[in-house]
């Protein structure tokens, strides 16, 4: 195997997504168009990846980080021009550069990985991905001779009448000989209807020099879509959602309707969890056997345990343990910590508090910047009152209490051990453990009040 080097196109500002975000920053699924494209070229061995960046460069590079190096193009003069920019990093290598768009999120490692094979088996010095494309309009048609060898790429603002009508378009994925691609592309002029430099141009100058360029084509159009507009956005957003929730289900989750659920590329979904209508499982979420989540629910970098079920909720940044409840209308905010079998109700907002197993807070309460023992049972409607308009303080609640219902905790306190909060209480000091504690108005009951009045 031959040195295998990547150029990703990354540069351009993408004027027809009419956005601010660049882009191959628009995400597919929770993730960056161009993060789809280097995480799929991971899965390849490769000796360097540079990125071209140009517009949103800063944008680009934050995203990426560590994992590609980066030439900048200054000015947007083609896709041809784009890939002398790596010149600097690539002229003198032997081996292959395989070149991508970075608005072609569908793309994936076994696809290129094919394409790479049959560049090398063929010896060829360039090699194209092509598809057949039901409409082709926008992008370039792969033109072939009588007896099928691919002669060149025509544009299809450039394309006559009779090439407008050749359905196997350029998917912008190539393989090229690192040397030679470098030395053709000084040869490439902008004469052409965009005045751009265009990449595909070296196809057919390498052909003109007698070597051999060969075409791999793949029977799987929507893998190679580019995304130009919002319109292609959705698309490809629709068919990302499909091909990862195809994954689960062979794997044995159960997604009761497809259409509506969506669940990111870093998701960890083990087999028998069952996943119901409006749902959504972003970032790098994990879910354990037979969890049952939604409908209506949005979890995000959240870990569940097994057994448990999170109905129209939302969860984000937390960790919920096994044989949880959560929901309805529940809201896990970030740093929360649920342990085993415990039970959150309806408008319970939980942040940045351990809740040990067992522990119960059934409905309408907020627990922030706590820590709750096993077995506590915190009533309706309790309060931690945790932030005094300049800091944050924290709540402990031990093992075994038990927090009557409508009770403020005003933070920082400690109720101890096994105690018990009278319903209605506010709390400004610790609470010993075992102890009784009641901080309210006693109730004075005025005898024949209206009466005498
Ligand atoms: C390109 C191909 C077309 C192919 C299609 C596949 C050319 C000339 N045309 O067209 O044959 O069918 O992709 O999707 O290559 N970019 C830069 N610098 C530039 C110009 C572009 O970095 O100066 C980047 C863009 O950010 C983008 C990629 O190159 O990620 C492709 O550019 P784009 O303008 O989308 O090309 P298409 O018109 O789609
Ligand atoms: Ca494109």
């Amino acid at each position: 195997m031959s040195n295998r080097y990547a150029v990703i196109l990354a540069a351009g500002k993408g004027t027809r997504m009419k956005s601010k975000l660049y882009k191959v920053l628009h995400p597919v699924m929770g993730k960056p168009m161009v993060q789809h494209v280097t995480d799929q070229l991971n899965s390849l061995q490769l000796d360097k990846l540079i990125t071209i960046v140009g517009h949103g460069a800063e944008d680009v590079k934050a995203q990426l980080g560590d994992a590609s190096e980066y030439a900048l193009q200054e000015e947007q003069l083609g896709t041809g021009h784009a890939v002398l920019q790596a010149e600097t990093f690539l002229q003198d290598k032997e081996g292959v550069t395989v070149v991508l768009s970075g608005d072609t999120p569908l793309i994936t490692g076994n696809t290129i990985q094919a394409l790479l094979d049959h560049h090398e088996q063929q010896g060829a010095s360039a090699t194209v991905l092509t598809a057949k494309a039901l409409d082709p309009a926008g992008y370039g048609r792969v033109i072939r001779s009588d007896v099928g060898e691919v002669l060149r790429i025509v544009e299809h603002k450039d394309a006559n009448a009779e090439e407008l009508l050749v359905d196997e378009i350029n998917t912008g994925t190539y393989c090229f000989d690192n040397k030679l691609l470098f030395q053709a592309l000084h040869n490439v002029s902008n004469d052409n209807a965009q005045g751009e430099y265009y990449l595909p141009d070296v196809l057919e100058l390498l052909k003109k020099d007698n070597k051999l360029v060969t075409a791999y084509q793949t029977p799987d159009f929507d893998e190679t879509m580019g995304v130009n507009d919002r319109v292609a956005l959705s698309q490809a957003e629709r068919i990302m959602k499909r091909r990862i929730n195809e994954h689960h289900m062979r794997n044995g989750v159960t997604i009761i309707d497809p259409d509506s659920t969506y669940i990111s590329t870093d998701a960890v979904i083990e087999p028998d969890v069952t996943i119901l209508p409006n749902t959504m499982i972003l970032g790098k979420t994990k879910i354990k056997e037979d969890a049952v989540i939604g409908p209506n629910s949005e979890l995000k970098d959240v870990s569940i345990g097994s057994r448990s079920v999170v109905k129209q909720s939302v969860a984000h940044d937390s960790a919920i343990g096994n044989d949880v409840n959560v929901g309805p209308f529940a809201h896990i905010r970030p740093q929360a910590q649920l342990g085993d079998k415990v039970k959150i109700g309806n408008f319970v907002e939980v942040k940045k508090a351990v809740i040990a197993d067992g522990s119960k807070v059934s409905h309408l309460s907020y627990v922030g910047d706590a820590e709750v023992g096993k077995d506590v049972n915190i009533g309706c409607g309790t309060i931690t009152v945790n932030y005094d308009g300049k800091n944050k303080h924290l709540t402990k609640i031990e093992d075994n209490a038990f927090i009557g219902c409508n009770t403020n905790l005003i933070a920082p306190v400690t109720v101890g051990k096994g105690a018990l909060v009278a319903a209605g209480s506010t709390i400004t000091k610790d609470v010993p453990a075992d102890a009784l504690s009641i901080a309210r108005a006693r109730q004075e009951n005025k005898d024949s009040y209206f009466k005498n009045k």
